[in-house]
């Protein structure tokens, strides 16, 4: 699992790390912005919620993430949860479908940084790359051409989201005290990412020794 302010890098972190260990990235954003496009009610539904900064009622965001982490490609790969849970009650259900993170990955970022990374933030519709103007700039003029922002991706909108995650943060992370990890995300990406590598590779290494012990 990965979790962080607005903004704080999940998304970018989540593309490297699903490139490097191969796992299915599920991104609670990303399912509901996949909802508001298919016109469904839930989308429309969630969409007054999103415009506001606030959480989206659980009875459309669990059922939507818990169906996702069950399909064959989850299952099979393991999973990246990005952006779930994020409030007591989501917590509890998830542990309560019986879905326990091996490692809870916490972004830590100013949040002076934040709204300078919101404003700039730009999404490739074709690749669905994250980019930013300045930090992480498109390759070529095509790719910045055809570049798009995020409905909520202003500086007002911003200040909203983070109200509701500081109003919800502590009770997620009481609940996975003991598989968190801290991670100073206000560096660059790429030594973001080196913390989380580091991590990642402990956590394969102590899984190894452990089949290893089972077997002897
Ligand atoms: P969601 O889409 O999850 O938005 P968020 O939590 O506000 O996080 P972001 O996607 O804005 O940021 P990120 O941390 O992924 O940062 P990124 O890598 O893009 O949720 C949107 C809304 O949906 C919520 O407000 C809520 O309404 C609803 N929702 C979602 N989950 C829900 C749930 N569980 N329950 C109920 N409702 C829910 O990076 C940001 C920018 O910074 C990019 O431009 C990037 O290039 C740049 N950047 C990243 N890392 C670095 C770095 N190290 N240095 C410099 N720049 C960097």
């Amino acid at each position: 699992m990965i979790s962080g302010a607005p903004a704080s890098g999940k998304g970018t972190q989540c593309e490297l790390i699903k490139k490097k260990y191969d796992l299915v990235h599920v991104a609670a954003g990303d399912l509901l912005r996949a909802e508001i496009s298919s016109g469904s009610d839930n989308g429309k539904r969630a969409k007054e919620y999103m415009d506001i900064g606030q959480l989206v009622p659980d009875e459309i965001v669990v059922m939507m993430v818990k169906e996702r982490l069950m399909q064959p490609d989850s299952q099979d790969k393991g999973w990246l949860l990005d952006g779930y849970p994020r409030s007591l009650s989501q917590a509890t259900k998830l542990q309560g479908y019986g879905f326990h993170p091996e490692l809870f990955i916490l972004l830590e970022v100013p949040e002076e940084i934040l709204v300078e990374r919101v404003v700039g933030r730009r999404l490739d519709p074709v690749t669905g790359k994250i980019y930013h103007l300045k930090y992480s700039p498109p390759e070529t003029e095509e790719i910045a051409a055809r570049l798009t922002q995020r409905f909520d991706d202003t500086e007002e909108k911003v200040k909203l989201r983070l109200h509701t995650h500081h109003q919800n943060v502590a009770s997620v992370l009481a609940m996975f005290e003991d598989t968190i990890i801290k991670v100073d995300g206000s560096v660059s990406k790429e030594a973001v990412f080196a913390q989380i590598d580091s991590a990642l590779t402990k956590l394969l290494e102590q899984r190894a020794e452990k089949i290893g012990s089972a077997i002897a």
